[in-house]
């Protein structure tokens, strides 16, 4: 039987999302076919042995633990787990992992390089403006990387020229809606600015789509399928924190009601975008259909998407006739580090 580890929890602000993402997969996981080992990441980046609900063993030699496992399914969302840094540290261990490579991880995890490797790929994207803070002031950096330093004053009388309201203001390396806000006039703008700050010291700044928001399921390695296209309709203005998690009224509809040839664009798009960031194993593609014109725009991917069996990624999977424990062995045997060659 192969040793597999569940690694959830994590130094993000998503930690929570994570275990309860692990939980699912607990229960579903095929235990005649894997030897299980949870282990539970703290806030802190404590390593624990996950015995139960109540109690945690804690891990003193993590690298003796991780060396002895067959593959590794970091159940992790956001930074230090969805950023490429464990992924790191199963390359260097040559262990077999489940889902996105380095690059392909930290590239999605940062909003502003993978609207960079979308662009492209020549898929639609919101029009957008990119900063950073840099003590009491902020850099605007413009599509070549040259920079300025701005007063928050002079940057947001920059972006309003560029830019229409309302905005979306968004740490770089957000998740789960953390940090974000919309801005319908400048003063808005200042204060969401300041307080996506407070998660990254790189910042976006968005146009706002208004149409219908949409999601697609890839799955694969070089032979990547995509799922039905389902949607998302949020209980509060937008799918903030409190949308996605604590508000019951937000809902998913799948499939999507958008036309049969718009749900196959987004198709090949989610599978076009997953390849640009070269993805491996899964990815969840998030897009607007703009409400006037039907226009596809690109939002960003998720390259280890929430995973309890209520998520979309494994809804839309199961819609697409994969159920949520052959998604599990799939994945799983899909599993790989840098140096495998035998891409599947
Ligand atoms: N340009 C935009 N136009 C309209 N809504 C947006 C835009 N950007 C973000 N949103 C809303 O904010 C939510 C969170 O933004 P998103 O970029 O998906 O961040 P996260 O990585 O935290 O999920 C989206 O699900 C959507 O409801
Ligand atoms: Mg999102």
């Amino acid at each position: 039987m192969k040793k597999l580890a569940i690694i959830f929890g994590g130094m993000s602000t998503e930690n929570k999302v994570s275990e309860l993402s692990a939980k699912s997969i607990l229960k579903n996981l095929d235990k005649e076919k894997y030897e299980i080992y949870p282990i539970y990441i703290d806030e802190k980046g404590e390593w624990y042995k996950y015995i139960n609900e109540k109690k945690l063993e804690k891990i003193e030699n993590i690298i003796k633990t991780i060396k002895k496992m067959d593959v590794v399914f970091p159940v992790l969302h956001g930074l230090y787990g969805e950023d490429g840094s464990i992924q790191g540290m199963l390359e260097l261990f040559k262990i077999p992992y489940v889902g996105c490579k380095i690059l392909s991880s930290s590239i999605s995890m940062d909003k502003a390089y993978t609207k960079i490797i979308f662009e492209k790929a020549g898929l639609r994207q919101t029009k957008y403006e990119y900063i950073k803070k840099y003590q009491e002031k902020y850099i605007y950096v413009d599509k070549q990387f040259n920079e300025k330093i701005l007063t928050l004053e002079e940057i947001t009388k920059k972006i309003e020229k560029n830019l229409k309201y309302p905005m979306f203001i968004k740490p770089s390396n957000s998740g789960s809606s953390v940090g974000i806000n919309k801005a319908k006039n400048i003063e808005q703008l200042k204060k969401y600015i300041q307080e996506a700050a407070k998660f990254d010291r790189k910042i976006l700044i968005e146009e706002e789509i208004k149409g219908k928001e949409v999601e697609c399921a890839v799955l694969g390695n070089e032979n990547v399928i995509a799922s039905v296209v389902g949607q998302i309709k949020s209980a509060e203005e937008f799918y903030s924190y409190n949308a996605k998690y604590k508000n019951q009224e937000s809902k998913t509809e799948i499939p999507a009601k958008i036309p049969e040839e718009i749900s196959k664009e987004i198709q090949k798009q989610a599978i076009k975008a997953f390849k640009a960031v070269d993805g491996k194993g899964l990815s969840r593609v998030d897009f607007f259909v703009e409400e006037k014109t039907n226009n596809i725009f690109i939002n960003e991917i998720n390259t280890m998407p929430g995973f309890t069996d209520i998520s979309m990624y494994p809804k839309l999977c199961e819609a697409s006739n994969i159920s949520y424990k052959t998604l599990l062995n799939k994945i799983i045997e899909l599993s790989q580090y840098k140096a495998d060659i035998n891409d599947t």
